[in-house]
């Protein structure tokens, strides 16, 4: 089962705010739906939405015979979610064969970046697999947060990714999920796709993960990213940072897999990031149900930035970047 793909002239995907309870599909015809679905987070996931960005482009071609509609739509869809440097991309790389070639070239372009996504998070998972192995030990036991799932992607996962394939190798033992405050994409999906797993797995409130490190339950802390800057900073979903800290103050290494298309080269540091900030009713109400007094102020940061130093390992498709003992996204050579 994909999370997102191209079909019959559309995209269709899993709509994610269903999720747990029902497994539905969206089928998306115009761009504006698709914009729609990526704020509304029924699409989310950096290398998930990288792609709706890449078959958005390619879906604008065909809707928008007008040139400057077409331009206006797809400069939208660009602009529709700031912080995972997967949109952008997606939309570049699709809109430069668009214009060069035409829309049955775009269509093949953005059918070539969801099969490389699929290709891409099965060779960081491997390879993410064989890194904690190597260095923790046969047996591992996992802390993850947010989803990096098959739903963050088109159907392997990233963080998640490497939770399949240790399992695959008979080395995991445990997944601790965090529930990811505020909207529970720890309990919601991460929790869903492990038990689909068959994953011996135990869900945490955010806060209690760093009691859960501390008492020596975890071998690694595996989490995916939304933008890797050029020093290795780590951007990824809100609790991420304070994750990273009880991480180091347990000596467990802090691992982020991610495919190269979130790594971006371009900015120099989590400084120079847009951490998008969302409506305060994501954290003043649960579902219809007012949590907070009317009118309290909010900041509902929905990314934190880790710093580079506390990042002990990045495993992409290409290779292993160690920030914390020097390692950097745009170094050459590269320390693995
Ligand atoms: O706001 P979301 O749910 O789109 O956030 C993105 C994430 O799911 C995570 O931060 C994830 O770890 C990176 S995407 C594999």
């Amino acid at each position: 089962m994909r999370t997102i793909d191209w079909r019959d002239d559309r995209i269709v995907a899993i709509d994610q705010t269903r999720l747990p309870h029902e497994v539905e599909f969206l089928e998306i015809d115009t761009v504006e739906d698709l914009i729609a679905a990526i704020r509304s987070l029924a699409i989310r996931g950096a290398p998930a939405i990288g792609v709706a960005g890449a078959l958005g482009v390619a879906l604008a071609a065909r809707r928008h015979p007008d040139p400057t509609e077409l331009r206006q739509a797809v400069d939208a869809l660009r602009g529709a979610r700031p912080t995972a440097v997967n949109l952008a991309w997606g939309v570049d790389r699709v809109r430069a064969r668009l214009d060069a070639e035409g829309a049955e070239a775009a269509l093949a372009e953005a059918l070539t970046v969801l099969a490389e996504d699929i290709r891409c998070c099965r060779e960081l998972s491997e390879r993410g697999a064989r890194w904690l192995v190597d260095t923790v030990g046969p047996q591992v036991a996992v802390q993850t947060h947010c989803n990096a799932g098959a739903l963050a992607t088109v159907e392997w996962g990233t963080a998640l990714g490497v939770v399949r394939s240790l399992q695959e190798h008979g080395a995991l033992t445990h997944v601790y999920a965090s529930e990811t405050r505020p909207l529970l994409q720890g309990a919601r999906l991460t929790v869903w796709e492990l038990a689909q797993m068959g994953a011996a797995h135990t869900l945490v409130v955010d806060s209690a993960a760093a009691s859960v490190l501390a008492q020596g339950r975890v071998d690694a802390v595996v989490v995916g990213a939304d933008r890797i800057t050029a020093n290795g900073d780590v951007i990824n979903k809100v609790g991420t940072y304070p994750l990273a800290l009880a991480a180091a103050r347990a000596g467990v290494p802090m691992v982020v897999a991610a495919p190269e298309s979130t790594v971006d080269l371009a900015t120099p540091s989590g400084r120079d990031v847009h951490i998008e900030v969302r409506d305060p009713e994501e954290i003043t109400a649960l579902g219809a149900v007012a949590l907070a007094p009317k009118g309290t102020g909010t900041l509902n940061y929905a990314f934190d930035v880790t710093p580079a130093d506390l990042v002990t390992a990045i495993v992409t498709e290409r290779r292993v970047i160690l920030p914390a003992a020097g390692g950097r996204p745009d170094d050459p050579i590269g320390r693995s």
